[in-house]
């Protein structure tokens, strides 16, 4: 371990000392849903701005806000169970003096905190089950053996940074439901921390690995760029206002707004992962696919991938 990361660890530890949250008592869990207000900013939606989003009701519109969010929050809930798995591997021969070590199993101990929120956020909302598809929880099943260093980290911030811009606008958008905006900026706040620890820990590791190693995380995150990315919504939501899945799902990932939405997300990410070089060029149709590379490809997009 370098001078740097062990620095860092220690900070974070400090830092998790004076600023960390129980949302058992930090959420007001009383807070009624308002029936006018939505509960994801309606310029984040995947059909925002085609004529399918014009053809609906403000109603409905929020009402689809409540199910998409709901779907997000459950692919959040999924990447952090495997994100907890990844992490007790990590550290499962470290140094338990080390504090590096002890930061990894206090991320560990947010991240059970925020799937709980998430889980109870969830059932409060009364919304039906999303997450990701029967294949891809099959496929995260086999990722999950063969993650580790820095695909693991790369992941993580592929995830995290993302919902980290996105939750910070709905904290401060008073259109939005006060209980999402409480638990949103519950979540910057300590992911915060977490981003700032696995950035750390692949600078650390990108410069000790072979050319095979580097150019099979870079196949991985490609990957997972593209799962985390594209998997957010799922189909079934826009069955909630009566529109086909098939059709909608179409729209969505053909839609230059939700392109945009999702590049928007990866402003930070993207030139940090690029820079490390985990961004290679064979993977460049993957990456300009999961929408997070600025320049969108061009015509159609398959919705099969
Ligand atoms: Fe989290
Ligand atoms: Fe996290």
């Amino acid at each position: 371990m370098t001078v740097t990361s062990k620095s860092v660890s220690t900070r974070l530890l400090n830092s998790s000392a004076r600023h960390s949250y129980d949302p058992d008592v930090d959420v007001d869990w009383d807070l009624p849903f308002e029936p006018d207000k939505w509960f994801m900013a309606p310029q984040r939606m995947s059909l925002f701005g085609t004529p399918m989003w014009e053809s609906l009701s403000e109603d409905q519109r929020i009402e689809l806000s409540r199910h998409e969010v709901a779907s997000i929050v459950h692919m959040g809930w999924w990447f952090e169970v495997l994100l907890m798995q990844g992490l007790l591997r990590e550290i499962y021969q470290s140094d338990p003096r080390s504090a590096r070590t002890q930061y990894a199993l206090t991320e560990i101990g947010d991240e059970t905190r925020h799937s709980t929120m998430f889980g109870r956020v969830l059932a409060k909302g009364d919304l039906p089950r999303y997450g990701p598809p029967r294949q891809l929880q099959r496929v995260g099943t086999l990722f999950n053996l063969v993650i580790r260093g820095a695909s693991l980290y790369a992941g993580a911030l592929l995830v995290e940074e993302t919902q980290d811009r996105w939750q910070r606008e709905i904290m401060h958008d008073e259109r939005i439901q006060p209980l999402t905006r409480m638990v949103a900026r519950i979540h910057v706040t300590e992911e915060a921390r977490h981003v700032t620890f696995a950035r750390d820990e692949l600078a650390r590791v990108m410069p000790t690995m072979s050319r095979a190693e580097r150019t099979w995380h870079q196949a991985i995150a490609a990957q997972m760029a593209i799962v985390s990315m594209r998997c957010l919504v799922h189909p079934r939501v826009y069955a909630s206002v009566g529109l086909d899945p098939r059709e909608a799902h179409e729209v969505a990932v053909n839609n230059p707004h939700y392109r945009a939405s999702i590049a928007w997300t990866g402003e930070k990410v993207m030139p940090f992962l690029m820079e490390q070089g985990l961004v290679a060029k064979p993977h460049l149709g993957i990456w300009q696919k999961s929408f997070l590379l600025p320049q969108p490809p061009k015509g159609k997009v398959s919705t099969t991938s």
